[in-house]
């Protein structure tokens, strides 16, 4: 065998080591769960929801946090509370989690694709400008990968035309732009604790605000439409059980304890790979911008310029560098490519994102140590050297 190939035509993989697991845990996690157990109350009435609500608020800078049982239905529930109307049009950016569209779409809303920056991959703002008119009430900006979008040219355009602005901040805990966290910058944001998210219980959402208002109306939408004090069969406004349990607050609990510390080791973890990946031609480690004064890492998002690779396709090189065990994804593809979803023109800087230039390294590869962040840049090379050896 010749150790030197890709280990996807037959060499060696440079590491048969996995990179550190995802979710973690420790005894913290154990013995607030073993409490929330034997408390009794395992719904409503715990201590855990509203502590953690409390505590995450001020975490995300945010006066309100409200949990609800995904990011998913956080989307959906503050866009209800914001009041938009079937037929009410939000713009969304075309690269992101499918979920952004379809909590719209759930609520009769119409939905316009923006195009992205081509070095944020977050919503341009230029390409939200041509998509205004009389029935758009409302921008969902994602913060694709935890690093923010471009939130003051975004304010800009809601102030001048009057819109809300939900941040999907589902991948962007902790994140900052210019000093603020992100979740309440806009009217409301949204934040998912599923498995692979930096803060995580398995399955959970989150929406942040600063409004007393959209705080009362979120808590009765995901509390089938109950007002906070009064009977338990009074329904004041039509909502659903979107709540979550106390032993996912518990975990929560203990997760954002650990949160501050996972943050510094994955912002260490990116600068090193900013460094090994500058060295190789044909990869981009991702632009900076001083207005994010801290990006969340949830995803480290590099550019592949498949010339310098013997033209091997996106899918290819993702393929070969899992082989070579560096976890790695092509991320998404554009929305308007879903039969079931509306459709859109091409949008150029999504097109090239998805199919042939975004590679997505996940979060906890870069919880490990500089060596095996070494390993990455040494898949790369021999990938590259190699490339044109690879069957299409
Ligand atoms: C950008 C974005 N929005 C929304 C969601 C939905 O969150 P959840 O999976 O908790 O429903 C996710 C989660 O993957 C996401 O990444």
């Amino acid at each position: 065998m010749n150790e030197d190939l890709p280990a996807i035509i037959g060499g060696e993989p440079v590491r048969k080591n996995p990179y550190p697991k995802w979710p973690i845990y420790d005894r913290r996690e154990e013995e607030l769960l073993l409490e929330a157990l034997k408390s009794g109350r395992w719904s409503v009435g715990g201590r855990f929801q509203e502590e953690f609500e409390r505590r995450f608020a001020e975490f995300q800078d945010a006066k309100h946090a409200l949990l609800c049982a995904s990011g998913t239905v956080a989307l959906k529930i503050a866009l209800k509370a914001m009041g938009l109307k079937p037929g009410d049009r939000v713009i969304i950016p075309a690269y992101t989690f499918i979920a952004t569209a379809t909590s719209a779409i759930d609520l009769g809303l119409e939905i316009a694709y923006a195009d992205i920056d081509p070095n944020s991959y977050t919503i341009d703002p230029e390409s939200v400008r041509e998509l205004l008119d009389e029935k758009t009430k409302a921008l969902i900006p994602v913060h694709v990968a935890g690093r923010p979008a471009d939130m003051d040219a975004l304010r800009e355009i809601a102030e001048e035309r009057g819109l809300m602005i939900l941040e999907d901040a589902a991948q962007a805990h902790g994140a900052e732009w210019r000093g603020r966290r992100v979740g309440a910058i806009g009217d409301a944001g949204i934040f998912s604790f599923y498995q692979s998210k930096n803060i995580t219980c398995g399955e959970g959402g989150a929406v942040t605000t600063d409004s007393d208002e959209l705080a009362d109306i979120i808590w009765s939408l995901r509390n089938v439409g109950r007002p906070r004090t009064g009977p338990w069969y009074e329904h004041r406004i039509y909502g659903w059980n979107y709540r979550i349990t106390e032993f996912q607050a518990a975990v929560l609990i203990a997760q954002l304890e650990k949160a501050p510390k996972l943050m510094e080791i994955r912002d260490r973890g990116a600068e090193k790979l900013d460094k090994l990946l500058d060295e190789i031609e044909g990869v981009e480690p991702p632009k900076k911008d001083k207005r994010v004064t801290r990006h969340a890492h949830h995803l480290y998002i590099f550019k592949y310029d498949p010339t310098a690779f013997s033209n091997l396709p996106k899918s290819k090189f993702v393929e070969a560098l899992k082989a070579e065990g560096i976890p790695c994804s092509a991320g998404y593809r554009p929305l308007y490519s879903y039969p079931f979803l509306p459709p859109s023109k091409p949008l150029p800087n999504t097109e090239k994102a998805s199919k042939t230039e975004a590679i997505w390294i996940p979060q906890n590869v870069l919880l490990a140590g500089e060596k095996d962040l070494e390993d990455v840049q040494k898949a790369i090379e021999k990938i590259k050297k190699h490339s044109h050896k690879i069957p299409r």
